[in-house]
């Protein structure tokens, strides 16, 4: 039986991922080693992470009529997740994003396409879903208009929100004040509180977005895990694990699935924060943002297992 509800309102990209030895400089033309169309997107990736941890996950966004957009929804079904509220729109293309995969990092474009056409008329359209949600998981992939409508309607009906703010963009003090949780990483905080974190302490950025209105700031810091703080409160650490990197591609939306699908199943927040950094350790370790997102028996047994090297 499956407990927990989440609700993602957000993007769905195909990824069109090059693997190459080094970044090209401006104007250089090199040589890449492989291709890959792997299916993406900052919401349906999040969504994924949730289904496979076994928590009933709704999708709402949009693709195109096009082959992309079967590819993406079938991928979706096949973890699990609902995509009856994702929207096939004709004469636009499906969201794409082009991943540049060099062997210490990455870099991305993304094409909106279809993302940039989920307005907020659609998201309240389904409202009633974002209402019986335990969780509703919105990212900055897809129109202003949508994320702020799906904030309101979780608002509305008492339901916390995570926002994810990524891609970066500084956003209305009113929006951050619905927010339960925020879950910026290091660049995406600097871009909202303008603390220069090179220079500057963790914690003085934190508070800084948390005068912004968020109930609580979850950071994700990478290889170092992640670090949280509720109003009031003190700056948790939660130290991540030495795992064997294959793909960093969403390794933030893993986190963010992961802290979402813990939430709904109504565990407490130091819980949750070390459960998402365990997802978002073991989806590095394959290829893929979406193919490399761990099972909840995965996360089980990762868990286990760190828990004895431990001892
Ligand atoms: O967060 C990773 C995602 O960002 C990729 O899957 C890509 O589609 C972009 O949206």
């Amino acid at each position: 039986m499956m407990t927990g509800n989440v609700v993602v309102v957000g993007s769905l990209n195909m990824d069109v991922v090059v693997k190459t030895s080094r970044f090209p400089v401006e104007g250089e033309t090199i040589l890449g080693e492989e291709v890959h169309f792997v299916p993406g997107g900052k919401g349906a990736n999040q969504a994924v992470a949730a289904a496979r941890l076994g928590v009933r996950t709704t999708m709402l966004g949009a693709v195109g009529e096009d082959a992309f957009g079967q590819t993406l929804l079938q991928s979706l079904h096949g973890s699990g997740v609902e995509v009856g509220h994702v929207k096939q729109v004709g004469g636009t293309a499906t969201g794409i994003a082009s991943i540049m995969l060099a062997p210490a990092d990455n870099s991305i474009v993304v094409v909106p396409g279809a993302n940039g056409t989920v307005t907020a008329a659609d998201v309240q359209a389904s409202e009633h879903v974002i209402a019986e949600a335990d969780i509703v998981l919105v990212q900055l992939e897809i129109p202003m208009e949508a994320v702020e409508s799906a904030v309101e309607a979780a608002w509305k009906h008492g339901v916390p929100v995570i926002l994810n703010p990524a891609p970066a963009r500084s956003l209305p003090k009113q929006l951050l004040g619905k927010a339960a949780y925020i879950t910026p990483n290091r660049s995406e905080l600097q871009t909202l509180t303008g603390v220069d974190l090179s220079s500057r302490p963790l914690e003085e950025a934190v508070d800084a977005l948390l005068d912004m209105g968020p109930g609580c700031v979850v950071a994700t810091l990478g290889a170092e895990g992640a670090a949280w703080k509720q109003r009031g409160g003190r700056l948790t650490m939660q130290q991540s694990y030495p795992v064997s990197v294959v793909d960093t591609t969403g390794a933030g939306d893993a986190f963010n699935g992961g802290l979402a699908s813990c939430l709904a199943m109504g565990r407490s927040l130091a819980d949750s924060v070390g459960y998402a950094v365990r997802v978002s350790a073991l989806a590095v370790t394959k290829f893929g943002a979406q193919d490399g997102m761990p099972t909840r028996e995965e996360v089980e047994r990762f868990h286990t297992n760190v828990g004895e090297a431990a001892t």
